[in-house]
């Protein structure tokens, strides 16, 4: 926070008839925002460090999709059967991922559903993974029908925790699905370690984290299997899409048979010989997928730069600290944007206080304990499906109480309840900013900071 302190003493010993020579040098934005922070707090009437939104129409696009939609359009080969833009897009893809195939889906959770199915999981079986995820990747396990064994997460990063993975191990377990979150790599290699260890294929579930690396690889290249999501809310975007990443050639060929309705995608047996469904990706979303990942490249590079600095400038607020990587991690996307927050350095405010301060500020941010409030162990769809016909011709009665009795996490429950608490934000679009939004920000946390008193 050298600089901004730098600027702020600056401003407390100039004034706004200093003359153009300052204001030139500092901007005359930075002038209104130093001036702010040491007034009243927007939250109790003063006013905000910033009116202008953060946000902007997504997705993002221009004439280049438009062209590239009328093109597919035009040419009448809509199915990718017919055309070139999936199968094109799936050697860019794979190319730029690190990994040999790259097959696309209509989303992330086909392209996790048939991994699945592609590894043979079925009735009876068990599938470890986390509770802390959006709900497909649970869907596509009881589907199967196959039991989600949920492991508990780890209290500093909300991922599952590895180290309780090899406790719920049993002789059904037939897969492990780990969910890399928000842009931040699970522990992937020691995941993997344990997988090898007991012959347990990993498939990732790498729907939110495009982009993200551990030990300079790419997420969603480790498993036997990677699954990721192109849908509209995701960083890289169709409207709804996804790919299977994978190096395995077993798997390469089951999955792209799979997705095609169990065509053989070497095309050398005729007719249908293997398992299948229709999970295809349409030409209309291959052609929006190749202009939408040239942008991605670009904002994907603004995002680090703005995030970098973000958290490098936050982290010297005592109280503030970056959320904890695993020590393979090397680089995660700041698609959403996480600062720990200790409210014992805050005269004991609450994040979610600290936050309502902050977007009254004008900065978009919420206070909580992690992305996923409930988990899904908590949601009703896992009942209804252990009551279903499926769930009862597939597990004892038995086993079903054993394992509805097992669904007590206590990291993911708060239970014993703890102050952990973050600062998280949704920054896809707000970390596509310039320096002088980034520095608004800066601004406005310290404003707050400054002021916390006032808060309590
Ligand atoms: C962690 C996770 N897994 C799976 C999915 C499913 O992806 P899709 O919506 O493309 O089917 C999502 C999408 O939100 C997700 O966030």
């Amino acid at each position: 926070m050298k600089s901004l302190l730098t600027r702020r003493s600056f401003m407390k010993k100039t004034s706004f008839g200093f003359g153009a020579a300052a204001i030139g040098a500092l901007g005359a934005g930075r002038i209104f925002a130093a001036s702010a922070s040491t007034d009243k707090l927007a939250l109790l009437g003063g006013v905000p460090v910033r009116t202008k939104s953060f946000t902007q129409p997504w997705p993002i696009f221009d004439d280049n999709e438009e062209k590239a939609l009328l093109k597919a359009l035009r040419s009448r080969n809509w199915c990718c059967l017919r055309g070139n833009a999936v199968y094109d897009f799936e050697k860019t893809f794979a190319e730029a991922m690190g990994v040999k195939k790259a097959i696309l889906t209509n989303g992330g959770t086909t392209a996790l559903s048939a991994s699945l199915h592609c590894l043979g999981v079925g009735p009876g079986d068990e599938v470890i993974t986390t509770p802390h995820t959006f709900v497909a990747t649970i869907n596509v396990i009881t589907n199967l029908p196959a039991l989600p064994v949920f492991v508990d997460i780890d209290p500093d990063t909300g991922s599952i925790n590895a180290d309780l993975i090899e406790g719920a191990i049993t002789e059904h377990t037939k897969a492990i699905v780990p969910v890399h979150l928000s842009g931040f790599p699970a522990d992937i290699e020691k995941i993997l370690d344990i997988g090898s260890k007991h012959r347990i294929p990993i498939v990732e579930d790498a729907c939110q984290s495009v982009f993200a690396e551990s030990n300079g690889r790419k997420i969603g290249t480790f498993g036997v299997t990677g699954c990721i999501s192109f849908q509209e809310w995701k960083s890289l975007v169709a409207g709804e899409g996804g790919a299977i990443l994978t190096d395995d050639e077993n798997m390469m060929r089951k999955c792209a048979a799979f997705i095609n309705n169990g065509r053989d995608p070497k095309g050398q047996i005729k007719g249908y010989p293997f398992p299948g469904s229709n999970h295809r990706m349409t030409e209309f979303q291959a052609a929006v997928l190749t202009e939408q990942f040239r942008r991605f490249i670009e904002q994907d590079r603004t995002r680090q730069a703005n995030g970098k600095y973000l958290e490098e400038e936050l982290a010297q607020i005592p109280g503030l600290k970056p959320r904890k990587r695993y020590n393979s991690t090397t680089r995660i996307t700041y698609v959403a944007f996480e600062m720990d927050y200790d409210r014992k350095h805050f005269k004991g405010v609450p994040a979610a206080k600290f936050a309502q301060a902050l977007r009254a500020e004008g900065i978009p941010i919420s206070g909580k304990m992690r992305s996923y409030s409930g988990g899904c162990h908590r949601e009703g769809m896992l009942e209804a499906h252990l009551s279903s016909s499926a769930f009862q011709a597939s597990f004892s009665k038995a086993r079903l109480q054993k394992y509805r009795q097992s669904l007590r996490l206590p990291v993911m429950d708060n239970d014993p309840p703890t102050e952990k608490e973050m600062l998280t934000a949704d920054s896809k679009i707000p970390l596509l900013g310039t320096r002088k939004d980034m520095d608004d920000i800066l601004e406005a946390f310290h404003k707050v900071s400054d002021n916390i008193d006032k808060l309590t």
